[in-house]
């Protein structure tokens, strides 16, 4: 009876023991990662879906390079809903709390946190023209805390098509945000195009959204045709604006996928997806030791057409059998 309660009262301290063991030893395990959980902002200027598409892909490939939301990293995204002071709030709070990395998708985005920090690192994502809008001096060899991905598409290679599919153009009505500097260098390319090839360029600039509207059917009556580069401002009002200009009968000529599936007639431009993709693997060779400075900012040179029939048959144009076999996709609505 005694040797069998001593074996009772040992057995349980064993149990004990080892309940209490195997908890302190799992607590030590995950105290560690815990703490190793790296925090990364991503900073978005608007919702539109070409900047969605983005940032998808860029999480997405995140976890495939091993950086895992709610594991490994905290990922703390941020939506400034077009508008600049929301941008330097949402940038200053990534900064002030130290954060390890900002990924800022767009060019406005890429400003404003470089703005805030010259030490955390900066992975911007799709800044048609990195350059002229200051966030790196040198394409190559970037330098300091900041490199990313580009979506540069020159405005003479979306013309050539825009000829291709509409022979008579004279005059182009240019519908843009005067405050992003990413749409000037395209709109300067254009300017330069036309000049080149007997074209008169009218300009419609906007500020915000709001007023995309009003500009588009300024244009409308007085051009052949419109063009918008890979504009967030107009991209954010693109059904709107598609609208005025289908009623109108003019044929859109636009910078990005999204926007042709949103109502423009064609362009000739990249794959969104895969720049998301590239912006988290230069995110994630970041993370794993190397200085942003040190690698060169990439250009998509994948380029390809993107036709809507339907706005196509809304505006009575129609679009040559060889650009349609061309075209790696064609919207039907
Ligand atoms: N290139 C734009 C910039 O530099 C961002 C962007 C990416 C975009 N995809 C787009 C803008 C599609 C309009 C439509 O800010």
């Amino acid at each position: 009876m005694k040797k069998s309660l001593v074996l009772m009262v040992s057995l349980l301290v064993v149990l004990l023991l080892s309940v209490t063991g195997c908890s302190s030893a799992q607590k030590d395990k995950a105290a560690p990662s815990a703490d190793k959980q790296l925090k990364i902002g991503i900073v978005q200027i608007v919702e539109h879906p070409s900047l969605n598409t983005i940032r998808e892909a860029c999480v997405a490939q995140l976890a495939k390079d091993g950086f895992k939301d709610g594991e490994n990293i905290v990922i703390d995204y941020q939506n400034a809903q077009g508008d600049q002071t929301n941008l330097k709030t949402i940038c200053q709070k990534f900064a002030n709390n130290k954060y390890d990395m900002i990924i800022a998708i767009a060019t406005p985005s890429a400003q404003a946190a470089i703005g805030e920090t010259s030490t955390i690192p900066v992975v911007f994502s799709a800044c048609t023209d990195p350059v002229g809008s200051g966030l790196v001096t040198n394409l190559e060899k970037p330098g300091k805390n900041v490199t990313g991905t580009s979506d540069a598409v020159s405005a003479e290679k979306i013309m050539e098509l825009a000829k291709r599919i509409t022979p008579d153009i004279k005059t182009i009505g240019a519908l843009y945000s005067s405050s992003e500097t990413n749409s000037i260098s395209v709109v300067n390319n254009l300017k330069e195009y036309a000049k080149k090839n007997g074209m008169t360029v009218v300009e419609a600039t906007i500020t915000n959204s709001s007023e995309a509207q009003q500009a588009a059917s300024s244009l409308a009556g007085k051009v052949d045709a419109m063009f918008s580069p890979i504009d967030n401002t107009v991209a954010s009002a693109m059904p709107i604006v598609a609208q005025v200009a289908n009623k109108a009968k003019i044929p859109y000529y636009v910078g990005a996928d999204s926007m042709v599936k949103d109502g423009g007639l064609a362009t000739f431009g990249i794959n969104y997806t895969v720049l998301g993709q590239e912006t988290a693997n230069m995110a994630a060779e970041i993370l794993n030791g190397k200085k942003p400075g040190d690698i060169a900012v990439k250009t998509m040179t994948d380029i390809d057409i993107y036709i809507n029939q339907a706005t196509a048959d809304a505006i009575g144009v129609k679009i040559p059998d060889d650009v349609k076999k061309e075209a790696k996709q064609i919207f039907t609505k």
